[in-house]
């Protein structure tokens, strides 16, 4: 029997961005010994990468907001392919989520009258989101964090889990993983497993996300038997940083727009009036005039095309980079300083001023900004029921990122940092309830032996191949043929490309030994980025339509038919990834009407 050691809890939650913080936190209030396990260190998750706010409606700068409008903008944004219950739930619930974090020490920025102060961001009929500066996912991160260690829940750090754990109905119930600092195993026993891991961002090459987003969660899932829904619905964000090359794809806040900021291309021209959808045409300002008196007076204007939602944005900056019309590193120019004074960007924007001070020498109190599209986030994840968020095998729940639904073929800004809360909760209550409810947890070993055995194999190998060459050579591929603007001839190269990146990680050796040896890591972290990688590629080819996140050049219009299917991407008995359209839940009659001209 392999070495390691065991630890057995009712809730295993894996991850401790918001989601698995808060995940956490509710399990262990029901009364279910919860341990979270996490990846890098405890603070650091890709949440502090939602920085501009967390949506909810507050209704604390606009009176008329609610739940119904959050609600109708939500699925508007996901174009309709969002699993209604969820951005119900998710609507509904967002407000009391965000006034819980405040009693428990969140320190939002502030109305003039001291209540919680909103900012406007793409795709929100309404002032919508309360942030801190910047710097809402970190303040949202250390205020769950400091509740969950206050509360005694057990953490494990810098801990990579590698496989889950099943009992002999197929349930869930355990986690093999390994501490990165020593290399030494831990298996976990679990009544009830929360993933919240989550996404992808590292399969690609320009992206937001950091060395930790590798879709470990979207693969467990997948390989535990999980169904996994629309993972073609990947977002660009539209602003990251495009120079220098060291700081490519970090993000650059939706927040900037949001305050004031507008886009130009390389002859000053405010372009995103070019790209004005039908489908946003009658809310959006068609004239600069328009637009900017919409910034003196938000009640009786038309809201700047800047600030449509990202999906349409990130298209944007993509042609007219590709007309010859970009920035000199090949992106777009974000303008905030003729807009606004230094006081007020160093006020509202402290993070973005120093972000570009430090890594690219740009003042932003005076200069323009360069940005492009970066992978930012994942809509597609694990299928999961909206009420619970059970995925489709027992024991086993995703909330977050890692979970799919909630935001269909495109996420609002701002939306996340608020799924995260009312679904990590939700995910957290239920994974409780049924732990509490089960027998105790009888481990197979002899299944942590083989996985042990086999995530140790890269040091059996001799001359093997390069894990760092392997990852560069899938994020080429991820990057260039299944990137913003799809076609069927590419991905379908893609889908090729995968077949060969497989056999090649297959066969990867690493040299030294087990401390901290990141090559062992990454060779590992593959396995999870390439079954991401293929069942995008694949859901992909199969949505022959544009959708949100998914544009297809050759089949450049939505499909009304293909608004009621979700692609549904499982493993068949073989281990091969399947896709099949299955239908949506059907929205009902109350809620299609909330989408009628009056309200
Ligand atoms: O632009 C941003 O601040 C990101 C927010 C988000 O992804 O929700």
């Amino acid at each position: 029997m392999a070495e390691h050691e065991t630890h057995v809890v009712d809730v295993l939650v894996i991850g401790a961005g918001g989601a698995g913080l808060r995940a956490a936190i509710e399990a262990h209030e029901r009364g279910a010994r919860t341990a979270v396990v996490c990846k890098s260190l405890l603070g650091k998750a890709h949440t502090v990468m939602a920085e501009g706010g967390v949506a909810a409606a507050l209704r604390n700068v606009w009176p008329e907001d609610s739940w119904q409008v959050h609600f109708r903008d939500t699925m508007r944004g996901g174009k309709l392919l969002n699993n209604w219950r969820m951005a119900q739930l998710h609507a509904q619930e967002a407000p009391d989520r965000v006034l819980e974090l405040e009693a428990w020490g969140a320190l939002f920025d502030r109305t003039p009258d001291g209540r919680i102060l909103q900012r406007d961001f793409g795709g929100h009929r309404y002032a919508r989101l309360a942030h801190v500066g910047d710097r809402t996912g970190l303040e949202m991160i250390r205020t769950l964090q400091q509740r969950a260690v206050g509360l005694g829940i057990e953490v494990y750090m810098e801990c990579k889990i590698v496989r889950l754990l099943r009992d002999a109905s197929g349930a869930v119930n355990g986690a093999v993983g390994f501490y990165r600092e020593s290399g030494s195993f831990v298996v976990f026993g679990a009544k009830a497993v929360v993933l919240a891991s989550g996404g992808v961002g590292k399969a690609w090459k320009f992206t937001s996300n950091s060395w930790e987003s590798t879709g470990d969660g979207h693969a467990l899932a997948l390989w535990a038997g999980a169904d996994l829904i629309d993972m073609e619905c990947v977002q660009f964000h539209p602003t990251g940083m495009v120079w220098p090359p060291s700081a490519r794809g970090i993000l650059v806040t939706e927040g900037v727009r949001g305050d004031g900021g507008v886009l130009r291309n390389r002859d000053g021209d405010r372009f995103m009036f070019n790209y004005i959808p039908d489908f946003y045409a009658k809310e959006t300002a068609d004239t600069i005039e328009e637009a900017d008196q919409w910034y003196d007076n938000k009640k009786d204007f038309r809201r700047p095309p800047e600030l449509l939602p990202r999906d349409e944005v990130a298209r944007s900056i993509n042609a007219e980079v590709k007309a010859g019309r970009g920035s000199p590193h090949g992106g777009v120019f974000l303008d905030i300083a003729s807009r606004r004074s230094p006081e007020y960007i160093k006020r509202r924007l402290p993070s973005m001023y120093h972000q570009f001070k430090e890594l690219a020498d740009v003042d932003i109190t005076a200069e323009p900004m360069e940005v492009g599209p970066t992978c930012h986030y994942i809509m597609g994840g694990v299928r999961v029921e909206a009420d619970t968020e059970a995925t489709t095998v027992p024991g086993l729940y995703a909330a977050g990122e890692v979970a799919g639904g909630m935001h269909g073929a495109n996420r609002l800004g701002g939306n996340s940092l608020s799924d995260l809360l009312v679904f990590g909760r939700r995910a957290g209550l239920a994974a409780a309830e049924h732990a509490l409810g089960t027998g105790e947890v009888a481990l197979d070993l002899a299944q942590a032996d083989e996985v042990i055995a086999e995530a140790l194999a890269p040091f059996g190998r001799e001359r093997g191949e390069n894990p760092y060459a392997v990852h560069h050579d899938l994020q080429e591929t991820m990057q260039d043929l299944v990137g913003i603007i799809r076609t069927e001839s590419e991905l379908l190269e893609a889908d090729e490309k995968l077949d060969e990146l497989e056999q090649r990680a297959g066969v990867v050796s690493v040299e030294g030994h087990r401390q901290f040896n990141p090559g062992w890591h990454l060779a590992l972290d593959l396995q999870s980025m390439l079954a991401v990688a293929r069942c995008t590629t694949r859901a992909a080819t199969a949505r022959k339509e544009s959708r949100g996140g998914h544009t297809r050049d050759d089949y450049p219009n939505p499909d009304p038919e293909l608004a009621k299917l979700n692609m549904v991407t499982r493993l068949d008995p073989s281990g091969a990834v399947t896709v099949a359209p299955e239908p949506l839940p059907e929205m009902p009659e109350e809620l299609k009407a909330l989408f009628d001209e009056e309200h």
